[in-house]
């Protein structure tokens, strides 16, 4: 990189806030992996759309790369800058720009949590429906760049069905204004969806209009011990086919072990091999009478050997921090992370594969199921034992990660469900997506990012 190529920055955008502190790059060089060094050239930290389009600008001009970065709490290495790239934080972009009741529709900047939308929505009477455990530090950008799922996509669906509209920086410097909120919009390819979902490798998302939704009806939280593995997928389906679903998540022992280890209470006098925590609608005494039926028949046909079902909004808490601190509780351990998904129907038959693929090859690792069961996404981690050289760990999971693939693609199934190829899956894209669409991508991104100034490296 041309040395005076940081000073011309400066001289082009004298209010942009820019850290260089050793500090600053450590912090904003990394995400949620810690697997590589951070090794930023600077951080930038935009205040307006014409400081982020200008910083792209002279990144084409000098030839430097660019990592868009929001919370950093993606878990496939995404927002990682270990090659003297110019960070740009989107974080103090941060603002809701408006708020339209009769389109429904909030307009944010791409800095904001997650968790303040949710709040913003819920203000005016209504829901921002994406959700999960990153919620008060994950940002929409970093969303939408990874089109994040998390633990309503039985209901709601995955980040993608709530936008409405997006506005970007192309990797050449233009900006887009893409559907701007229209319901109807037949003008041909949208770009919007180009965009959601592509780990900041074709441009910078600088704003968003989301779709809300109706708050839903009270709801409960049951959670199920399940004696065997069959049982979940048996257990979902009375569920499913009695409630009204907006989550169906799962855990092992192992999972909760941790948790517990984390501090958290555990839920029953025995432990069982696998968990399941549930939120239905429970509006009225029927649909709470209905739920009490299920777990009736579920525990009558020996799908599930103890339960309990909800009844305050504390407790419902305390019962989905079980689930939702299994990665806190995890990452000190720096665990090996699978994000892998199949059709839902497809799932029964794939657990037995992949539990006796992972019994073979992890004999002596401690192998942690847990997440999203009723999507068909499972995340199964794997903890490095404290003997083990970290090197040597993964490059040990690394070489059963290929003999999943070949398990997933007899599933047809994809390595990566929610978190993104990022560094971490790159090796493994092409078992999921065939040579075609992988060549289809390349020159989506050479139109969008001639220079491959965006996020050089990720995903491919
Ligand atoms: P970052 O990590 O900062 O970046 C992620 C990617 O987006 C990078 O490639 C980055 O370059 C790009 N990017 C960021 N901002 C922009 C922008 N403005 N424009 C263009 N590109 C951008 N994920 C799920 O899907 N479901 C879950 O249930 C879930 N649970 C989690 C629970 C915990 C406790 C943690 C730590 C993580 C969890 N994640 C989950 C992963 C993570 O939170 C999501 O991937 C989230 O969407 C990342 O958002 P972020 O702002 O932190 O993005
Ligand atoms: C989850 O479902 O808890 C998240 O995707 C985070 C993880 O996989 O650790
Ligand atoms: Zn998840």
């Amino acid at each position: 990189m041309n040395p005076l190529s940081l000073d011309a920055l400066r001289h082009r955008l004298p209010e942009l806030k820019l850290l260089t502190e050793p500090a600053d790059l450590e912090h904003y060089g990394r995400d949620w992996t810690r697997r590589w060094t951070p090794a930023p050239l600077a951080i930038a930290l935009p205040a307006s759309v014409e400081e982020v389009q200008t910083i792209v600008r002279w990144a084409n001009e000098f030839g430097v790369a660019i990592v868009p970065s929001g919370g950093r709490t993606g878990l496939s290495g995404g927002a990682v800058a270990a090659s003297g790239e110019l960070v740009v934080s989107l974080d103090r972009l941060n603002r809701v720009l408006t708020f339209d009741a009769i389109d429904r529709t909030l307009t944010v900047q791409p800095g904001i949590a997650l968790e303040a939308i949710q709040n913003a929505a819920r203000e005016h009477g209504l829901v921002y429906p994406v959700d999960f455990g990153a919620r008060g530090s994950c940002q929409i950008g970093g969303n939408i760049a990874t089109n994040a799922g998390g633990i309503r996509v039985i209901r709601y669906g995955n980040t993608r069905n709530w936008i409405a509209g997006i506005k970007v920086i192309t990797g050449a410097g233009e900006l887009l204004d893409l559907n701007r909120g229209l319901i109807k919009n037949a003008t041909g390819y949208d770009l919007r969806h180009l965009f959601i979902g592509s780990e900041g490798t074709l441009g910078i998302v600088v704003e968003a209009t989301l779709a809300l939704t109706d708050a839903p009806p009270p709801s409960q939280v049951m959670l199920f011990a399940i004696p065997h593995m069959d049982a979940l997928m048996q257990v979902f389906g009375a569920c499913r086919a009695r409630l009204s679903l907006s989550a169906f998540e799962f855990f092992t022992d192992r999972a909760l072990h941790h948790v517990a280890a984390h501090g958290a209470q555990k839920p029953f006098a025995e432990s069982s091999p696998y968990y399941v925590v549930t939120e239905f609608d429970a509006a009225g005494e029927a649909q709470q009478a209905e739920a009490l039926a299920v777990f009736e028949h579920c525990l009558e046909n020996g799908w599930v050997s103890d339960g309990v079902i909800s009844q305050s909004e504390a407790q419902a808490r305390s019962l989905w921090r079980l689930r939702e601190d299994i990665t806190e509780s995890l990452a000190p351990h720096k665990p090996y992370k699978n994000d892998i998904s199949v059709r839902i129907a497809v799932v029964p038959a794939f657990l037995h594969d992949m539990q006796d693929l992972l019994m073979r090859e992890y004999p002596h690792f401690d192998v942690v199921w847990f997440g999203h069961i009723g999507d068909g996404n499972l995340h199964i981690n794997i903890v490095k034992p404290a003997e083990v050289d970290y090197a040597v760990f993964i490059a040990e999971c690394e070489r059963v990660t290929e003999l999943m693939c070949d398990v997933l693609a007899r599933h047809g199934g994809s390595i990566s469900a929610e978190h993104g190829i990022g560094l971490v899956k790159k090796p493994y894209l092409a078992s999921a997506r065939s040579a075609a669409d992988i060549a289809l991508m390349r020159g989506i991104r050479a139109v969008l990012d001639p220079n491959g100034i965006m996020n050089p490296g990720k995903l491919f």
